[in-house]
């Protein structure tokens, strides 16, 4: 994979495919984590006096009202707060305005386009590769980067298509992205999984079970655990579908994995031995939480993909609140994947030694899966 530094970007046009699909609520950003992480590429390219033409998708577009509520206009006025040049937005994917604007743009200045998947309505163009789409985005550039990790498991035209045609290189963020989770795939480390289902972690599972000398299995997707360990866990989600997969894991690699023994149900923290058949279990309980701690004591590195519980409400947030507390104060690294639990660090306001910008895509990269995104950039 070459990097956009190995190559001379002065007075070049360069596309750059960011990954700027941020929450947005009544007008406003939630989370700009996205958009900050991408700022290592953007700030290469304005001190090394680029001419860069942003793009990104946001939402998925279906109709003309999905045009509406998802413009790049909030974020392209985000981004001016964050950078030290001149940012033009340009409401179109194509056209005259947009090809003017960026014959006009002065070394080192910033145009961001309108939302890459507008082009999938009326016809589905970005998202199915379209070839004519790609070789017009390719034409307004001279180099292209693709830096949007978060979106680099899609072969889109924005993603895959245009690097048929132009050198293309990663940026800082992919770069930084895939070290770290080439990392976490090839080291010793132990992981937390939570979040909803067992079938979103199978693939992980699978993947990763013969460097992980510990999984602390939490979130709904433990109480399938725990039902195949003979527990009664009342009405919290069990899904019976993956039931002999877990029974096949646990029966091989009983000793990698740690169970929560306490759990907080709408009724109270109840031992795993007491859940009554109305209970729903939504966070794990003190002892567990002490138990995980105690797991984790000896680690070279951790990964953590999806809650441990519904953090999102008071009650139910102790246990994701306190494990990612006690991390965050360990001398070994723990990285958080996926959006959720990216998410909690947020809401909690704690600083971890690396959160992932992916949601699916972190994943499908765990997964051990290709990415032919990636596999082109070869300058
Ligand atoms: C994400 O948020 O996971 C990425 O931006 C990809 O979005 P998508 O799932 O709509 O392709």
């Amino acid at each position: 994979m070459k990097v956009i530094n190995e190559v001379d970007v002065k007075g070049k046009k360069v596309l750059v495919r960011v990954d700027f699909n941020v929450p947005i609520k009544d007008g406003q950003i939630v989370d700009d984590t996205r958009i900050v992480g991408s700022l290592k590429t953007i700030n290469y390219l304005i001190e090394h006096k680029a001419k860069i033409i942003l793009m990104s998708h946001l939402g998925r577009i279906e109709s003309e009202d999905d045009k509406q509520k998802n413009s790049l206009i909030t974020v392209a006025k985000h981004l001016t707060t964050l950078v030290n040049t001149s940012v033009y937005f340009v409401p179109n994917t194509r056209g005259d305005t947009l090809e003017t604007t960026i014959n006009n743009l002065q070394d080192g200045e910033i145009l961001l386009m309108e939302n890459t998947r507008f082009e999938d309505f009326p016809k589905k163009l970005e998202s199915s590769c379209d070839e004519s789409l790609s070789k017009y985005w390719a034409s307004l550039a001279d180099i292209f980067v693709l830096d949007a990790f978060g979106t680099a498991h899609r072969c889109h035209a924005s993603t895959y298509g245009i690097s048929k045609y132009i050198p293309s290189y990663a940026g800082f963020l992919l770069k930084e992205e895939v070290d770290m989770l080439d990392k976490v795939i090839d080291q010793d480390k132990n992981i937390i999984l939570g979040g909803a289902k067992v079938s979103d972690k199978i693939g992980v599972i699978d993947n990763l079970i013969d460097n992980t000398s510990k999984f602390l299995l939490a979130g709904a997707m433990c109480f399938t655990f725990l039902r195949v360990e003979g527990y009664n866990v009342g009405k919290s989600p069990v899904s019976e579908e993956n039931i002999d997969y877990v029974k096949n894991l646990v029966d091989r690699y009983k000793d990698k994995m740690i169970l929560p023994v306490d759990i907080v149900t709408q009724n109270g923290v109840k031992h795993i031995h007491d859940m009554d058949d109305d209970d729903i279990g939504y966070d794990i309980g003190p002892e567990t939480i002490e138990i995980f701690k105690e797991a984790l004591n000896e680690s070279n590195l951790v990964l953590w993909n999806g809650p441990i519980g519904k953090y999102e409400e008071k009650q139910y947030e102790k246990g994701t609140r306190e494990l990612m507390e006690y991390l965050s104060k360990q001398d070994y690294p723990t990285i958080l994947a996926g959006g959720d639990i990216t998410g909690a660090a947020k809401t909690f306001n704690l600083k971890l030694y690396y959160v992932s910008t992916g949601g699916g895509s972190t994943l499908e990269y765990l997964e051990g899966k290709n990415f032919k995104t990636i596999g082109r950039l070869n300058g």
